[in-house]
């Protein structure tokens, strides 16, 4: 009998990987660093349907997502298939494949919080490069800037802001999809938007992000602050995970210019460095301990 594990999956260990693997060990469980690439379905009799480097006798006790690799669709949608089947095999995955593709996915995460009426900027997601540049050009008439992004974009990769007219040329769609978001100016001097980290529908640390331009993103050399938030602040973090099913999040909302708190995006594979850098927590125990204490079967 082997000692159960706990697969991460990440292709990149770093420093999350690591200090999460020091919180797995604190509370008792070995944990090891797997590659969504190098898993398969093996769908025969006589073995586990899912081959886990590592776990080639028994599947991991619990499975935290620290990274899904990126790809062509079918790659993508094989990663999924490896993450939705474990949740089918009765394993605890940490945030599972139905709350990753929601999020990931911009345009569904717009729809759902425009949906559950969770205040988002307006934003049109479309394939027509001519209905693109009217919505644009439109949206330009009434004095407001256009933010165009990836669909699955993260740390403000390729993201644009159109601001006048002559800028149309240069509106591109990221793989044939336009997602297009109103600008939102934000409150106060400079530039900045708030990360709220919530673990288990409770917000655990919160930072304000102060951007060198409007990109607030800590990759893009945004600074951070830590902050205590607002009763709204919180309510609007705890509600937007909790529509999405979220074991954990980081939250962007942005506080626009009337004092009014939007949700920009929800992440399900949140970085925390920046915000452990400017608090007294840490953030991986909490993590590790929510998963072990809520998930694992005893
Ligand atoms: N509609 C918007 N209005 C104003 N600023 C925005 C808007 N959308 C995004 N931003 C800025 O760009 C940053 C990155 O956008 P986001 O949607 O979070 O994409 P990413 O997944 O790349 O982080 C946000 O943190 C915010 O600073
Ligand atoms: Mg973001």
């Amino acid at each position: 009998m082997t000692i159960p594990k706990i697969a991460i999956f990440t292709d990149d260990a770093g420093w999350h990987g690591k200090q999460l693997q020091l919180s797995f060990k604190k509370l008792g469980y070995d944990s090891v660093f797997i590659s969504l690439t190098e898993c398969r379905f093996n769908l025969e009799n006589q073995t586990l349907p899912l081959f886990i480097p590592e776990f080639e006798n028994q599947l991991p006790i619990a499975v935290f997502v620290r990274g899904v690799p990126g790809g062509s669709l079918e790659e993508v949608i094989l990663y999924l298939d490896f993450l939705h089947a474990l949740k089918h095999l009765g394993i605890p995955v940490y945030n599972n494949a139905n709350v990753i593709e929601r999020s990931v996915d911009k345009a569904m995460t717009s729809f759902l919080l425009h949906n559950a009426k969770l205040k988002t900027p307006p934003t049109w997601v479309l394939r027509d490069r001519n209905t693109a540049l009217d919505l644009v050009k439109n949206e330009l008439l009434k004095g407001n800037f256009v933010i165009s992004k990836p669909l699955f974009g993260s740390q403000g990769e390729g993201i644009r802001r159109i601001e006048k007219m002559t800028d149309l040329p240069w509106l591109t769609s990221s793989r044939g999809v336009y997602y297009l978001q109103r600008f939102v100016p934000c409150a106060g001097d400079g530039f900045s938007d708030y990360r709220v980290f919530v673990i288990n529908d409770k917000v655990v640390a919160t930072m304000r992000r102060r951007g060198k331009s409007w990109l607030n993103n800590v990759a893009k050399g945004a600074s951070c602050e830590y902050i205590e938030p607002s009763a709204e602040m919180i309510d609007l973090a705890i509600q937007a995970t909790k529509l999405l099913n979220m074991d954990y999040a980081g939250v962007d909302i942005l506080e626009d210019n009337e004092g009014k708190l939007n949700v920009i995006e929800i992440n399900s594979v949140p970085a925390w460095k920046g915000l452990e850098s400017v608090c007294d927590i840490v953030i991986s125990e909490l993590l590790a301990e929510d998963l072990v204490k809520r998930l694992i079967r005893k």
